[in-house]
């Protein structure tokens, strides 16, 4: 059901990307091109399933998420196009393909991750049918708030200071919650934005969101070490070459893993306080731990 699940999601936000990306007129093709590379080739789409997984818990309406489905996945794709570059991680292969400063060049990989970005929040703020304008509103500024200094962008900045310096373990989990968990809070919040959630039922969500951000990044540090190249489709070893703080370089492999899971039962717990069937979103958080990719 899981499999099925995220398979459904995949197909949706794709479709809505590709009509976005596709309408874009042909002005700066070799821009257009670099978008649709970052964007399209790949990916697992975890941020828009978390969007619709946890609307349709809460019975929203599919349609009124596909926005913050679409548009949190820009701003994801835009991150990594500029994780990749040689500024930052300098990683060749990204989803199997050669990263977009590889296949085009720097430039139009640093303008690709700009037009993705703002992209992002032209979906978000077109006229919707389903959500109300102070829905969007509310919507724009978790998702400016989860992309920039507070989330990503500081996350990523503090993973800049910590190559070839060691941290603590409390920097590395303020690292790892901003470049990484905000992002995934975010689309979770974004889905109880849609649904008007009740405070309490806000509350124990955003516990849930939270434990699991940080335990996607933990296993994605997890997965550089122990998942090959071609599992991955980007190179494997990246962090342990560039000397980057990790969760396993900080706790060994197994601490590491035990981190992971503690995260995990703290996300379930959460859940189970919920008067709602949330068995998919049970079943995504164990797959979080376990997944190969
Ligand atoms: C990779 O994210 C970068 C991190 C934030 C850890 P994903 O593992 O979600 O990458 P794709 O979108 O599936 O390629
Ligand atoms: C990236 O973390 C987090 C982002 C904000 C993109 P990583 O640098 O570990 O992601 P990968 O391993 O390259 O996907
Ligand atoms: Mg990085
Ligand atoms: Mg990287
Ligand atoms: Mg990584």
């Amino acid at each position: 059901m899981l499999a099925e699940a995220i398979k459904t999601y995949q197909k949706r936000v794709d479709a809505i990307l590709e009509q976005h990306l596709n309408q874009l007129d042909d002005a700066a093709p070799n821009l257009k091109a670099a978008m649709l590379h970052g964007a399209l080739l790949g990916g697992k789409r975890i941020r828009p399933f978390l969007v619709y997984a946890v609307g349709n818990m809460f019975s929203v309406n599919v349609n009124a998420l596909d926005k913050a489905a679409a548009a949190i996945e820009c701003i994801h794709a835009y991150s990594l196009i500029h994780d990749d570059l040689p500024a930052m991680d300098n990683d060749a292969l990204r989803r199997g393909q050669p990263t977009v400063h590889i296949a085009f060049d720097e430039a139009t990989a640093i303008l690709a991750g700009d037009a993705l970005q703002t992209l992002a929040f032209e979906i978000m703020t077109s006229i919707s049918d389903d959500l109300t304008p102070t829905q969007q509103l509310a919507m724009v500024r978790v998702l400016a708030k989860a992309a920039g200094y507070q989330g990503m962008c500081g996350g990523q900045a503090i993973d800049l200071s910590a190559t070839n310096h060691s941290i603590d373990l409390q920097r590395l989990t303020e690292l790892h919650n901003k470049k990484t968990g905000a992002l995934i809070s975010c689309a979770v919040e974004m889905a109880l934005i849609a649904a008007n959630a009740p405070a309490e039922q806000y509350q124990l969500m955003m516990q849930y969101a939270q434990a699991l951000g940080l335990a996607f990044q933990v296993q994605d540090d997890i997965l550089d070490i122990t998942a090959s190249t071609e599992e991955l489709g980007k190179p494997q070893g990246s962090d342990e070459q560039s000397n980057k703080s990790t969760f396993p370089k900080l706790l060994g492999l197994d601490g590491a893993k035990a981190c992971a899971e503690q995260l995990i039962q703290d996300a379930l717990s959460a859940l189970t306080k919920l008067p709602y069937n949330s068995q998919l979103i049970a079943d995504f958080a164990r797959y979080i731990i376990e997944r190969r990719l």
